[in-house]
């Protein structure tokens, strides 16, 4: 059946969340705490999938490859050394009226124009907001808006002192202070004394801990470059505007790989890296049309990278990213050479040279890749008289893989259906409905996109086999409960 390639609207996604248990607001009984999100049963087994999908293509299906798992809390100099105290910043502006804080790079700025007289700017702090809202902008005066290219230069000279931007929350003219810089690190406190020695930071991206383990790793795994390492865990950032559902968040889990590499050989590995990670979102399901790499301008370059490719998804509210790959060059590791007096060169024993490694970093966003590969899946198809929610989640992704229905709640077939249930849960998310008729706990699979149904009826008790019904197709095969594992499995391997 054939699937529009648009996203679907956020709301339809929110109401599934919440209606099955995908996502939560967190602290929800205080109110909740803003942009901070729950993963509910439905939600984590999600989650844990691409989580693990990624482990599997980037660690265990790759010789070159090993896994870590650091620390959240590191030394504070490893935060110098790197670069963040001092570069880890984002602008900052202030609206003296609403005393709304923003992100001015963040903003979609304006011109607005009337049979061609300049009536003054208009901004919005969202693409859908600004085309949704663009009459009403600038309330009184209608008129043509052309939209204006921010760079860091217009910006200084848009926000500035004088500026004649309007706020994009309030709308007033003329509030907005200056553009100042903010750290983006969390802070906090080790051991019982809140002074400046006891300083430590939440870790603003998972990389550090590789870095810092380059020598360990090196030393105890007997690697030879190229090789690389990765780790998934949490990462912490004061976002000044977060939002967007899990898109943007203060609270995260990257993916990372910091892969080892020779100088001069780097921007080939750049491209395999690229390209590598590029297919495993469309191995993984997300149709190739809604994702892009877009390679980053100059003046976008974050400030260890040579060069970098964002890959990016096309969510319901314009392209965005999902995942960067860059070239760090020998940044880090000189960097930390330096601050912490080890030698991090590596000797290259066929060629008897010693240099600093160059590093191909792949990093991406589980919260970001979970939500595409969730939104890339929803679907509402024409069902007869009915419209069937479904999520075509790849079938190792999907936060249940079997669900077993006995047809009708009976005491003579649950002992049967129970049995089934047991052998599966062993090596499948497995989930046992039998609460209400079979079509609508079809529905209810289909809805949280479980791939396979395995039915139990009461030719069962008497021929021992079952039914499995394919999530997309609908298809349904009958076989021996004996075939049921190895069938099952191969179909999670290889699909229908
Ligand atoms: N070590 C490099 C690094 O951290 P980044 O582009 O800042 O690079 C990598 O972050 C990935 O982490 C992003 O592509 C995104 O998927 C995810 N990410 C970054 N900030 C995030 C946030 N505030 N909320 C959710 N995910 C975020």
């Amino acid at each position: 059946m054939a699937r529009t390639l648009q996203t679907p609207d956020m709301d339809k996604i929110l109401s599934l969340s919440k209606r099955r248990g995908f996502v939560f607001q967190s602290s929800e009984i205080y109110g909740g705490l803003a942009s901070t999100w729950d993963y509910g049963p439905l939600g984590v087994e999600l989650k844990r999938h691409v989580k693990e999908a990624w482990w599997r293509s980037v660690i265990l299906g790759r010789d070159d490859m090993v896994g870590l798992d650091a620390a959240i809390l590191m030394a504070p100099q490893t935060w110098v050394a790197s670069g963040h105290v001092q570069n880890f910043t984002d602008p900052l502006v202030e609206c003296t009226n609403c005393n709304q804080r923003f992100r001015p790079d963040h903003l979609f700025i304006y011109e607005v124009t009337q049979n061609g007289r300049f009536l003054g700017y208009a901004s919005a702090l969202d693409q859908e907001e600004a085309s949704r809202r663009a009459s009403v902008l600038l309330p009184t005066a209608p008129g043509e808006y052309r939209q204006l290219p921010i760079f860091a230069g217009t910006l200084h000279q848009l926000m500035g002192g004088s500026s004649n931007i309007p706020c994009p929350f309030c709308k007033m003219v003329g509030k907005l202070t200056d553009t100042r810089v903010f750290n983006l690190m969390f802070k906090t406190f080790m051991g019982p004394v809140e002074d400046t020695a006891s300083v430590v930071y939440l870790r603003p991206e998972t990389a550090q801990g590789i870095f810092v383990n380059f020598k360990n790793v090196l030393d105890s795994s007997r690697k030879k470059l190229p090789f690389g390492i990765g780790q998934i865990g949490k990462a912490f950032r004061n976002e000044i505007t977060p939002g967007n559902f899990t898109f943007r968040t203060r609270e995260f889990e990257q993916m990372e790989v910091e892969f080892f590499v020779k100088p001069g050989t780097d921007e080939e590995w750049l491209q395999k890296w690229r390209d590598a990670r590029f297919q495993w979102y469309v191995d993984h399901g997300i149709r190739r049309e809604n994702l892009r790499l877009r390679r980053h301008a100059a003046d976008e370059l974050a400030h260890y990278a040579k060069d970098c490719y964002d890959i990016e998804y096309r969510f319901p509210w314009g392209w965005a990213e999902l995942e960067g790959i860059a070239d760090r060059t020998d940044f880090d590791l000189k960097a930390h050479a330096q601050a912490s007096g080890q030698d991090l060169s590596y000797f290259d024993e066929e060629t008897k040279e010693r240099y600093v490694p160059y590093v191909i970093e792949p990093s991406g966003g589980v919260d970001r890749a979970t939500l595409a590969f969730w939104l890339d899946s929803y679907d509402e198809e024409q069902d007869k008289e009915e419209t069937r929610v479904v999520l075509h989640l790849h079938r190792q992704l999907a936060p249940v893989t079997v669900a077993v229905l006995p047809l009708s709640r009976n005491a003579r077939l649950a002992p049967t259906a129970q049995g089934i249930y047991q052998q599966l849960r062993r090596r499948f998310t497995t989930q046992y409905d039998d609460a209400q008729s079979i079509g609508r706990r079809y529905r209810r699979q289909d809805e949280i996109g479980t791939p396979y149904c395995v039915t139990v009826d009461f030719d069962t008790l008497d021929d021992h086999c079952v039914t499995i019904r394919d999530r997309d197709s609908m298809a349904q095969v009958r076989l021996p409960v004996a075939e049921l594992v190895p069938v099952l499995q191969d179909k999670v391997e290889h699909g229908w």
